[in-house]
């Protein structure tokens, strides 16, 4: 299996450090011609340099590959609207969106400005929102699409200090979780990842000396995979961290039928109502993720 991507087109968020610099490399060197977003904002997320999406589309383009430089805001209807447009008018077509752009703003909650709290869910969840929704008709047309949205285990674990963090990328889960569905006839697959990563954003959580060994690029290779029309799975939450993949998800268990029930009943019943041991993923509020590839296999 040699996964190419020639003669599609993407759109990478926050592409101008970091995870996505490494996410539109590696999609570039697997042929895809690539809009780098980044609207060059400091570790805060305040500020703003135009300079820095510039920089990766130009090192694209001394690769020989194709790239468009894009310097809007992704919490930006509008801009992420030209985000979609610069890849249509150049290129007529988008394949692929990775919606990745974000920065920390970590306070414990009674800390937590009302401004802080904003700016996080505008950035993460709404930024995807932003990017997806003007993407969407374009999937639709071309019955095809990949997406991949980065969501971090502060979300689907919890992180102590990160509740407007954590609430974004878990809010990142459950977009997921219905763009699959609102994709699933068009052929197109949405999921997310978990990614853990040397940047400038984690530069203060590890030791100097494990930058090689978790470099962005050793995770850029799950997501060059998730876009691919090799990948057929949608709804997944992939980990990928210095090498090493693997996969959350959201399990549900049998539920425990009791007649009449009081909150003594609940109690009595505690160990038997929360045994996850024959838990399973779900695809649906309906389905089992098992029961959903079941009918997919079926002939129509
Ligand atoms: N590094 C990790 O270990 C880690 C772990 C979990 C999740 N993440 C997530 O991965 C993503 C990338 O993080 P990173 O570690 O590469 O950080 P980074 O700071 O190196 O890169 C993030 C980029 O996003 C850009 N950006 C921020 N706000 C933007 C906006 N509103 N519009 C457009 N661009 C914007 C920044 O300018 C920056 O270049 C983030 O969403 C982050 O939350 C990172």
């Amino acid at each position: 299996m040699a996964i190419r991507l020639d003669g599609q087109a993407a759109l990478v968020t926050g592409a101008g450090r970091g995870l996505g610099r490494s996410f539109a490399l590696d999609l570039a060197r697997h042929g895809a011609k690539v809009v780098i977003n980044d609207y060059g904002v400091g570790l805060d997320g305040r500020g703003g340099d135009p300079s820095v999406a510039e920089a990766v589309a130009d090192e694209i383009r001394a690769m020989g590959g194709e790239a468009i430089g894009n310097a809007g805001n992704v919490a930006s209807h509008e801009d992420a609207y030209r985000m979609v447009k610069a890849a249509m008018d150049t290129w007529g077509r988008l394949d692929i969106v990775i919606s990745n752009a974000g920065f920390l703003r970590d306070r414990t909650i009674h800390n937590m400005a009302e401004d802080d709290w904003a700016a996080i869910i505008a950035t993460h969840l709404t930024g995807a929102y932003n990017v997806m929704h003007h993407a969407w008709p374009v999937f639709r047309q071309q019955r095809y699409g990949r997406a991949v949205f980065t969501s971090s285990n502060a979300g689907y674990l919890g992180n102590f200090g990160q509740s407007n963090y954590g609430s974004a990328k878990a809010g990142l889960i459950g977009l997921m979780n219905v763009l699959k569905l609102e994709g699933d006839k068009y052929n197109v697959m949405v999921n997310c990842l978990g990614p853990g990563s040397f940047t400038r954003m984690t530069a203060a959580l590890m030791p100097g000396d494990r930058a090689a060994q978790m470099s962005p690029d050793l995770v850029a290779p799950a997501v060059t995979y998730l876009c691919s029309p090799d990948c057929q799975d949608s709804g997944y939450i992939i980990e990928a961290s210095g090498g090493a993949f693997g996969r959350v998800a959201i399990v549900e268990n049998d539920r425990v039928q009791l007649s009449e029930p009081t909150a003594d009943d609940v109690a009595e019943h505690w160990a038997a109502i929360t045994d996850l041991e024959k838990a399973r993923p779900m695809w649906s509020i309906r389905q089992t993720l098992e029961q959903h590839k079941a009918e997919k296999q079926q002939p129509r």
